[in-house]
């Protein structure tokens, strides 16, 4: 059974006293139907509830519903600002427009005439799309619908026994879902065998260092927030703002949140695309944080990596097979007895260490070291004895809260606490400037996992609460920071232990980059709603098997619509050991993860890349492409810091009317066009692909093409040594020349990649910066974006020309584009690319269809 309860009647409802509307916000006041019947099941309901609904933009609506009477703990405004920041511009309904699209708008309006709103108090706004309505009835709910269409989002209506509930520790709140019209995805962080939410599938959100290889599990993340997609592709978001632990119950026909803490703090976000979900998500909650150029290099780590010289065999071995190999991590093994930001005096000493980053250094290539959050406890230790110092640890009965991790016992920092800033600072500023230079921070185990459970606090309803939400690894209480200890201002565990992984996170971005002065990379383990505006992500310890290869990808998919673009899982695997066929097909889909980094666990076989033959080789190929496109995920990473679009993207995402996309579990996007599928089955070497309808050319074999008019399956094949990539017709993608590190690659002119096309406008863009100041694209400052566009004339004319934004940077760097590839050229026809920014043109006989590859004669400036 899910939580306790569920036979029993928990609540009654609440019934409305009176409401008042104002503008853009409405007011209600709730009184508890439990005066006239008592209900007592997991404690007394909250009297008198006060609701707010807002609009709080024209695209998003906000519902709080909280004690009129009591304060409660809610997150607060410090932890994660809901400032808005401005939105961009409305993308378009789909980046390859259909000629459908109008078509089956009203379609939908049709079908949907049914869906009327039910009488109540209406709360609107003349520029958005999203209604409000509270329903005047016995017990009162509300539902939220859309105005154009009468689809009615939500909608809290009891079918039984799942009216709201509003107790002191279990909020109950259930929304009516229209089965079969509603696709969901999103409610992490889970390992699931498929991206869209199931019937009956069952969330905890709770975090906890529990293995991803396990499936449906609560794992390290917290973000209470889905996508739905109903028919035509029409797209809403909801996020309930709640740090505390909860079930969630996804039936098909209903979603209901059994919360054990806090508020009702729901917001609506109206779409109507995918992207525009995304887009007002990350307005609310934060964008993406930039990543420096380097972190989309290639990634080595392993736990148990013996000494330095182990470090240094592995680099070289990087480097004869001639994979690229951007950044080089130690895990827990270069600490001195694990006590972190210092250096194993026998294994890892610091002139060995000190010498082998400077060599990295030089070659290009970075460092980047695990920091767990336990301080070991140990008097002759600087970062435990300053901690005790300042008296920044977590405290249970008035002392620091002592747990056990890798050092033994430790006290963990509070990083709610505004004085813990400056010592995480110092410590990180000593590790640099004494011990050694490293490039970024891996941030681990801060779910806070803890090797120990702590005995219960007796008579705390903390330690055990009535209601038991399904945390995995036991009660709430199991190898973590107990519920009743506290951090600053009295706030417990029980209230903010979903928030530590983003608080540590935030404090790491704002030491690295008081320290290191430019744009920091931190890779953390525990996430929440926000932590993508200072973090990426890894999935955690998957196992090196094909199951857990194929759940990479609805995980990858999900933290981009969490706002953690930057995500990526063990390549290889992480637990037991992996195989050459494995290790070969993950390295292929891995050099497409947003983050690609190989890192293993200590008792498995080494997978470094090089160790066999046919993997190094698929390496050279695949990450080969990888460093190609380079300027093409660098440019995505700005378009997800800008408007909070993924990089890894779901096909619906392009294609939102083809509800065929919205059962894809084992293909993605990289940005709109460059789709990727890749083998997950052991021994297959063909792939069942799907194509939605247009031309999709082969981006290694580019002569090769799959076309529709409508979406199709195409069985691929796919040899031991090849991924399928297929760019999509419509694209203009930028890429430059070869390279084995991001530097390198950088020097290159740059390349354009177009899929031509008869029946839509090309467009393709390139961002352009120095890879490391703290924005991209900031105001004043250096960079550049071009937009490329592209059209085919009926006198079997093509021309691309670009549109240049802050042109100085292209400038100041001397950019140039020295080869345009035309992919699906007819016979006959010919070809110009032009630039307005320097008025340099060229023009070209093309050659037979379906390719035209033309090195310009020229270089041409952007
Ligand atoms: C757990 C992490 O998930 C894993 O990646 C790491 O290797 C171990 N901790 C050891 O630090």
């Amino acid at each position: 059974m899910f939580g306790r309860g569920d036979n029993q009647t928990i609540g009654f409802g609440y019934k409305l006293v009176s409401s008042d509307e104002n503008g853009k916000t409405l007011t209600a006041s709730l009184s508890s139907l439990s005066l006239i019947q008592s209900s007592s099941v997991f404690g007394p309901d909250i009297q008198n509830l006060n609701l707010v609904a807002s609009f709080e933009t024209s695209n998003r609506l906000r519902i709080r519903v909280t004690d009129s009477d009591n304060e409660r703990w809610e997150i607060p405004e410090e932890i994660i600002p809901r400032q808005s920041q401005p939105s961009s511009p409305s993308p378009n309904p789909s980046p390859f427009p259909s000629p459908s699209q109008s078509s089956s708008h009203r379609s939908l309006l049709e079908t949907n005439s049914h869906l009327q709103l039910k009488q109540g108090i209406l709360l609107s706004d003349p520029t958005s799309d999203l209604v409000f309505n509270l329903h005047n009835t016995t017990p009162f709910s509300f539902s939220v619908s859309r105005q154009s269409t009468g689809e009615v989002l939500f909608d809290t209506s009891p079918n039984a026994s799942d009216t709201l509930v509003f107790k002191d520790q279990y909020i109950q709140l259930s929304s009516a879902l229209p089965k079969d019209r509603s696709s969901l995805y999103g409610l992490g962080e889970h390992t699931k065998k498929t991206f869209k939410l199931q019937y009956n599938d069952q969330f905890t959100l709770w975090n906890a260092d529990i293995a991803s290889a396990s499936l449906n599990n609560n794992l390290y993340g917290s973000h209470p927030f889905f996508l739905d997609v109903r028919p035509g592709g029409v797209s809403h978001g909801v996020l309930l703002m709640n740090s505390n632990g909860m079930d969630i119950v996804y039936s098909g026909d209903r979603i209901t949140y059994k919360i054990i803490g806090g508020i009702i703090d729901l917001y609506v976000f109206a779409g109507p695309q995918p992207d525009a979900v995304t887009d007002q998500y990350t307005q609310l909650i934060g964008r993406p944080a930039p990543m420096p150029d380097w972190a989309f290099g290639f990634h080595q780590c392993r736990y148990g990596y013996k000494d330095v010289s182990d470090l240094e065999t592995v680099v070289a071995g990087y480097a004869n097979a001639s994979i690229p190999l951007e950044v080089m991590w130690t895990d827990i093994d270069h600490m001195d007895a694990y006590k972190i930001f210092t250096l194993d005096p026998v294994n890892f000493p610091q002139d060995r260490m000190k010498t082998f980053v400077d060599n990295l250094h030089q070659n290009d290539q970075k460092f980047v070291v695990i920091v767990d959050p336990g301080v070991g406890i140990n008097n002759s230790y600087g970062t435990y004895t300053r901690g005790l110092e300042a008296d920044i640890f977590i405290k249970r009965d008035g002392v620091p809260y002592m747990g056990q991790v890798w050092p033994g016992n430790v006290h963990f920092p509070d990083f709610s606490n505004p004085k813990t800033q400056a010592y995480w600072t110092n410590e990180i500023k000593l590790f640099r400037d004494d011990l050694l230079e490293v490039d970024g921070l891996w941030l681990d185990m801060n779910e806070i996992s803890n090797f120990i459970t702590s005995q219960p606090t007796p008579n705390s309803s903390l330690d055990t609460p009535p209601y038991k939400i399904n945390n995995q690894g036991g009660n709430l209480n199991a190898r973590t920071v107990p519920a009743t200890a506290l951090h600053f201002g009295n706030r417990t565990e029980y209230n903010v232990h979903n928030l530590y992984g983003l608080l540590e996170s935030k404090a790491t971005h704002e030491a690295l980059t008081q320290v290191i002065g430019e744009r920091p990379f931190i890779l953390t383990r525990s996430t929440f709603v926000s932590s993508g505006k200072y973090a990426a992500h890894w999935t955690g310890d998957n196992r090196a098997s094909w199951e857990d290869l194929a759940y990479t990808i609805p995980a990858i998919l999900n933290f981009g619509l969490f706002g953690i673009p930057m995500v990526g899982a063990d390549i290889c695997g992480f637990s037991g050991n992996t195989n050459e066929e494995l290790c070969q097909r993950w390295i292929q889909l891995g050099a497409f993860y947003p983050f690609a980094r190989d890192h293993s666990d200590k008792n498995s076989i080494r997978q470094e890349l090089y160790l066999w033959d046919s993997v190094a080789k698929s390496a050279r190929k695949v990450l080969g492409l990888r460093y190609r496109l380079l300027p093409y995920f660098y440019t995505l990473m700005m378009e997800a810091n800008k408007n909070g679009t993924p990089i890894a993207r779901p096909l619906f995402f392009s294609f939102p009317q083809d509800n065929q996309t919205y059962e894809i579990n084992s293909q993605f996007l990289l940005g709109k066009g460059v789709l990727i599928s890749p083998v997950l089955t052991q021994g297959a070497v063909s792939v069942e692909a799907y194509f939605p309808a247009g031309n999709w050319f082969d981006i290694f074999n580019q002569s090769n093409w799959v076309n529709g008019t409508t979406g199709r399956t195409v069985t691929l094949d796919a040899p031991r040594d090849h991924i399928n990539v297929h760019v999509r017709e419509g694209s203009i993608i930028p890429m430059q020349g070869e390279g084995n590190s991001t530097k390198a690659v950088r020097k290159t002119p740059f390349e354009l990649l177009v899929a031509v096309s008869s029946n839509e406008p090309m467009t393709g863009q390139v961002f352009l910066d120095d890879g490391k100041g703290m924005e991209m694209g900031g105001k004043g400052g250096k960079w550049s974006l071009v937009r490329f566009y592209g059209s085919m004339s009926g006198d079997k004319h093509v021309s691309i020309r670009s549109e240049v934004e802050n042109g100085g940077f292209a400038l100041s760097q001397k950019s140039v584009i020295n080869k345009v590839t035309l992919m699906g050229l007819e016979r006959g026809y010919d070809y110009e690319v032009m630039t307005p920014f320097v008025n340099t043109s060229s023009n070209k006989k093309a050659a037979i269809r379906p390719i035209v590859k033309t090195r310009l004669d020229k270089n041409l400036n952007f």
